[in-house]
């Protein structure tokens, strides 16, 4: 097990780069390259990207950056957990190769940047909605990373399933020359989906918020009788826990991120959103209606 480098900056992670797929090429090893983007405060969820990232591509890199252009004013920018030692350990744990830890002057020598990716109509809906901005950021720095890193594969997780609908659209859209890895959403035994958000929750707003998760597994079970059937079940679920204060639970169709109307039938996906607390939590889950 060779031991994780640590880079935080672009010419000497490009060096290092170089010279790791020289030596896989030498050995008859795997010179491809596979990025897991992350902002940081490493879970369990991450880890899963991680471990597929491994099963795509002999060179691993994960990229922990904690992206100022994805945060709207009055967001947790400057409180987002910044836990660098101990993120590198798990990774060295999981035998990364390569951590890239720029900090924002490295990525915006210059200021941020005029140049911005745009998110479009899917980017201005549900999170994009509460979050204006937010994944014109994203996708500006997804694209920059992918620019620097040059992935033959990059993963993704599904439990932000908007941001993973994007992000494989503008490599669509923009002919990157990376393809898109997503990961199933990881969650504790109780279904809440991991997140770095959830160390805010105290005990009791922990337990309320599983309610979001048991809302999601109501509108599976009431699927087959359309939409409009599994978004009742689901709110129904939902609302009776006063914690949880919804913010938006929509019913889309997979390959648009558009809602769907009432007399489709098909694979979907229900997204919601609500807040715990002052914590906002975000999940998803696939759904065969009718
Ligand atoms: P971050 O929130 O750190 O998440 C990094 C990646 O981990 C994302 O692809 C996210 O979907 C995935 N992930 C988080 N929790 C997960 C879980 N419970 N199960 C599976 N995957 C999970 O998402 C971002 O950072 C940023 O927007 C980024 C893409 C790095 C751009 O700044």
């Amino acid at each position: 097990m060779s031991t994780i480098q640590v880079v935080s900056t672009i010419a000497e992670l490009h060096d290092r780069l170089g010279q790791a797929r020289d030596s896989a090429a030498l050995t008859g090893g795997d010179t491809r390259i596979v990025l897991v983007p992350t902002m940081g405060a490493l879970h369990a969820g991450h880890l899963a990207l991680v471990r597929r990232a491994h099963t795509l591509g002999g060179i691993v890199v994960v990229s922990i950056f904690v992206n100022p252009l994805q945060f709207g004013a009055g967001e947790d920018l400057d409180n987002y957990p910044r836990t660098l030692d101990a993120d590198v350990a798990a990774l060295g744990a999981e035998n990364v190769s390569f951590v890239f830890a720029p900090n924002a002057r490295e990525m915006f020598p210059g200021g941020e940047s005029d140049t911005r990716v745009t998110a479009g109509l899917v980017g201005s809906l549900y999170e994009g909605a509460a979050r204006p901005g937010h994944f014109d950021g994203m996708l500006t720095v997804v694209a920059k990373l992918l620019g620097i890193v040059t992935p033959d594969v990059a993963v993704f997780g599904q439990k932000d399933g908007q941001q993973a609908f994007l992000v494989r659209r503008m490599v669509d859209d923009l002919n990157v020359r990376s393809t898109i890895e997503v990961v199933e959403t990881v969650r504790e035994p109780g279904g809440l989906a991991l997140s770095s958000r959830n160390r805010y929750l105290d005990h009791e707003q922990h337990t309320a918020a599983q309610t979001l998760f048991a809302g999601l597994t109501a509108a599976v079970e009431a699927a087959e009788t359309g939409p409009a059937a599994a978004l009742v079940a689901a709110h129904a679920r939902i609302a009776a826990q006063p914690l949880v204060k919804l913010d938006y639970l929509v019913i889309v169709h997979p390959e648009t991120l558009l809602t769907v109307h009432d007399d489709y039938r098909g694979p979907a996906r229900l997204l919601v959103a609500a807040r715990v607390g002052k914590t906002r939590l975000i999940d998803n889950v696939s759904l065969c209606l009718g």
